[in-house]
């Protein structure tokens, strides 16, 4: 089974973490105007411009901070229905805190919260944006609506935490100061779940990515079958989900979404700017649909649904045309549902297809992929096969991943295979933080707070050119978890450090700086109800 090994991490780098700090600290002098100042009985600074997470590229501290009061209008671009509902979304966080009306309104004005798009600024990219805060306006310029999105999360994070709460709270409400200019350092900043082994309704996706979005994690990457449950209603293979989806790990009722509640999780997530990714694994972790179609096995008789947690003992059978017919149906209705740009088609852990059967199914497979129009994502043992051309390989080693297996997916990334990081010693979001945690496996190691964020996916694989890195994600198998809160548990504190790794330039990488700014969210969580572990790597505030 999976025996990896862990060592220590590397130190860290300090550059920009420091150059952070220092304009984090003229922030925090320059947020107190004349206009803002606070009751004697309630000292308030605003949270230093930039001290968030992900960290900015850049933030210019200075000036008088922006006070959002009773009369504050949120301004959106005249005409673009995206920023008016990029709008709406952000009155609708800082309402019921707030207590304010805060109306939002396509009158031009220069005071109050403006959410601007400038098409023409091509600095600022496909997901960029600036905010500029002084004592008239909070001002969030982007080209595009994610990048105005994402500069809305920001101006969350610079509000006191207690924002997030939904019931009324004392003010004052202050965005320090200045200027941040940020893009993101990869284009990729994936997170995954896995839906199979437990099931997850409509409602427990959505919470997570709205915690997702807060940390402007870019792509929802939705394991969609395995061993235990298929979970997307096919039209051509009916069983798959009525059948195929009936169980889970450990025997519960399981489920699976209609494409209604398909589409409906595929529009949330596109409303807070993720694409998803739908994974269909094959040729292994297949036994749900071996299971619910006897003629997709070599021997005709399906096995009975599997409620335990071995992997790789389900094989597709490779030999058998409809085995290609039941692909190509899959394939072209999960594209069909999917306006996202990629189709991950798994390949992992395929322990019960030799390797011969392995690479002509993969091979076979990736075309299917491409006529509908999607681009092939697989696990990295993709590249035991041959990737197709734009395909990109999700590396999920780890440090005792042997070299061969390392040098492989170099190769193919120096042919052109683009790469997702996702070191199963680092950003398993499953992996037990200590021998303590409740929760998770272990067969990785054990991944603490600071072994998650404390490394860089730029150079991780030895030999991957630099270009190949598309980025990073944060995979959360399920196998022990079946609740939000057992989500939140594992993902919090470790997710937001696999985001920043995704957004935030290399040059800010700094565990010291990082773990105050990681510290200074635990408030904002306890206001969403997120329960999250306490790791003694941080210093949380007290209370
Ligand atoms: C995996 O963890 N089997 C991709």
């Amino acid at each position: 089974m999976r025996t990896h090994h862990r060592s220590l991490p590397r130190p860290a780098a300090a550059l920009l973490g420091s150059l952070l700090l220092v304009a984090a600290g003229a922030g925090a002098l320059g947020a107190v105007p004349a206009a803002a100042s606070p009751t004697a009985s309630a000292p308030a600074a605003a949270t230093p411009l930039g001290q968030i997470v992900p960290a900015p590229a850049k933030a210019t501290a200075g000036g008088s901070a922006y006070r959002i009061t009773a009369a504050t209008r949120i301004r959106v671009e005249d005409g673009s229905r995206e920023a008016r509902r990029i709008g709406d979304y952000l009155a609708g966080v800082l309402r019921p805190s707030t207590g304010y009306k805060l109306p939002v309104t396509d009158a031009e004005g220069r005071d109050g919260i403006r959410l601007e798009l400038h098409r023409k600024d091509g600095e600022l990219g496909a997901e960029g944006y600036r905010l500029t805060s002084d004592g008239r306006s909070v001002t969030v310029v982007a080209r595009e609506a994610a990048g105005l999105f994402h500069g809305v999360q920001t101006l969350r994070q610079q509000l006191p935490a207690k924002v997030e709460a939904d019931s009324r709270q004392a003010g004052p409400w202050l965005v320090a100061g200045g200027t941040i200019e940020d893009t993101p350092r990869y284009a990729w900043r994936g997170a995954h779940l896995d839906v199979s082994r437990h099931f997850f309704t409509v409602g427990q996706v959505k919470r997570y990515i709205d915690e997702l979005a807060l940390y402007k994690v870019n792509k929802l990457h939705l394991h969609l079958s395995d061993d235990q449950g298929w979970r997307l209603a096919i039209d051509s293979w009916p069983r798959l989900a009525t059948y195929g989806g009936s169980t889970q790990v450990g025997g519960g009722a399981g489920g699976y979404y209609t494409k209604a509640q398909y589409k409906e999780i595929v529009r949330y997530a596109a409303s807070r700017y993720l694409e998803v990714v739908p994974e269909i694994d094959m040729p292994s972790h297949t036994n749900a649909a071996l299971a619910s179609y006897a003629e997709l096995n070599c021997d005709g008789v399906a096995p009975p649904l599997y409620t335990g947690t071995e992997v790789g003992f389900s094989s597709l059978c490779v030999n058998k045309d409809i085995t290609y017919k039941f692909v190509d149906d899959v394939v072209r209705e999960v594209a069909a549902l999917t306006p996202g740009r990629y189709l991950h088609i798994g390949g992992d852990e395929a322990h019960s297809t030799s390797h011969e059967d392995y690479v002509a199914f993969m091979n076979k497979v990736q075309p299917i992929v491409a006529k509908y129009g999607k681009t092939v994502v697989g696990w990295h043992q993709l590249t035991e096969a041959t990737p197709a051309k734009g395909a990109l390989a999700q590396y999920w080693g780890t440090e005792g991943t042997g070299a061969a297996e390392k040098a492989r997916v170099a190769e193919a990334a120096k042919n052109g295979t683009g790469l997702i990081i996702s070191p199963a010693d680092r950003t398993y979001l499953d992996m037990k933080y200590t021998k303590d945690t409740p929760l998770g496996l272990s067969w990785a190691g054990y991944v603490e707070v600071r072994r998650s964020y404390d490394w860089d996916p730029g150079t991780y694989l030895p030999g991957a050119p630099s270009e190949a890195v598309k980025g990073v994600e944060a995979p959360l198998w399920s196998e022990t978890l079946s609740t939000s809160a057992h989500l939140d548990y594992m993902a919090f504190p470790r997710l937001p450090g696999v985001a920043e790794l995704g957004w935030s330039p290399a040059a800010t990488h700094d565990w010291d700086t990082y773990k105050v700014r990681l510290a200074a969210q635990a408030p904002r969580w306890d206001a969403l109800g997120i329960g999250y572990y306490k790791s003694p790597q941080v210093p949380w505030p007290a209370g």
